[in-house]
C-alpha cells in the first residue's frame, strides 16, 4: 500500500462522516431554545435529554450538515465520484450523528450525569455511532460498501481527535463554557 492511497482512505473517512462533523457544531451554534424532551422527565423522574438538546439544534445542525455534504458532491465529485452515493445518505449521515448526541445525553441523564457532564469515549463517539446506525437501518448496503473496515477504523481514530480540536476551539471564541 502507497502513501497516497493511505491518504485517500483517510480523506475518503473524513469526507464521509464531514455532515456529522458539521451537523454537531451546526447544534451549537443554533441557539435553540425548546428542548426536545420539553423539560418532560422519563419514568426515573430525570429529564429524559436536558435543557442542552433543543429542536433548533436538531433543524439548524441537520440543515447546516446537510449542505456541507452536497458541497462536497459537487466540488469533489471529479475526485471522489459519487462518494456518498445519493443526497438521502447525506441527510443520514447529518442527522445520524445529531441522533448519536441525543441518545449519549439520554444514557448521560439515565446515569445521573447532569447536562455538560462528562461521558468518555461515549461523548467522543456518539455523532458516529447515530448516523452509522442509521445508514445501517435505512441505507445498508450503501453503507457496508462504504464503510468499509479500514474506512471505519480511521474514522473511529480521526473522530475523538477533531472532537477535541473542535471543543478546544469553541471554548476559546467562548461558544462553549467547557473545553470538552
Ligand atoms: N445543542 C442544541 N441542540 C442539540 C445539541 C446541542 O441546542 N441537539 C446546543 C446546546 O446549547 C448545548 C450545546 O449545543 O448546550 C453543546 O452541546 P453538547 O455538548 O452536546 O450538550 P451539553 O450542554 O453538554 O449537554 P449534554 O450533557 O446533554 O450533552
Ligand atoms: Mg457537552
Amino acid at each position: 500500500m502507497t502513501l497516497e492511497m493511505i491518504f485517500e482512505m483517510i480523506s475518503r473517512a473524513f469526507l464521509l462522516m464531514l455532515p456529522a462533523y458539521v451537523s454537531s457544531p451546526g447544534a451549537v451554534i443554533s441557539h435553540g431554545k425548546i428542548p426536545v424532551d420539553m423539560k418532560k422527565n422519563f419514568f426515573d423522574g430525570k429529564r429524559i435529554f436536558g435543557d442542552g438538546k433543543t429542536i433548533g439544534g436538531l433543524f439548524i445542525g441537520t440543515i447546516l450538515g446537510f449542505l456541507a455534504g452536497v458541497a462536497v458532491h459537487f466540488a469533489l465529485r471529479a475526485t471522489f465520484p459519487g462518494i456518498y452515493g445519493g443526497f438521502l445518505n447525506i441527510g443520514l449521515i447529518s442527522f445520524g450523528g445529531l441522533f448519536g448526541d441525543l441518545m449519549n445525553s439520554f444514557i448521560k441523564r439515565r446515569v445521573n450525569i447532569e447536562r455538560g457532564g462528562k461521558l468518555p469515549v461515549l461523548d467522543q463517539l456518539n455523532v458516529v455511532f447515530g448516523s452509522w446506525l442509521l445508514c445501517f437501518i435505512f441505507s445498508r448496503k450503501w453503507f457496508l460498501e462504504s464503510f468499509t473496515l479500514p474506512i471505519a477504523i480511521i474514522v473511529l481514530i480521526i473522530t475523538p481527535i477533531l472532537h477535541r480540536i473542535a471543543n478546544i476551539i469553541a471554548y476559546k471564541i467562548k461558544l462553549k463554557d467547557v473545553p470538552w
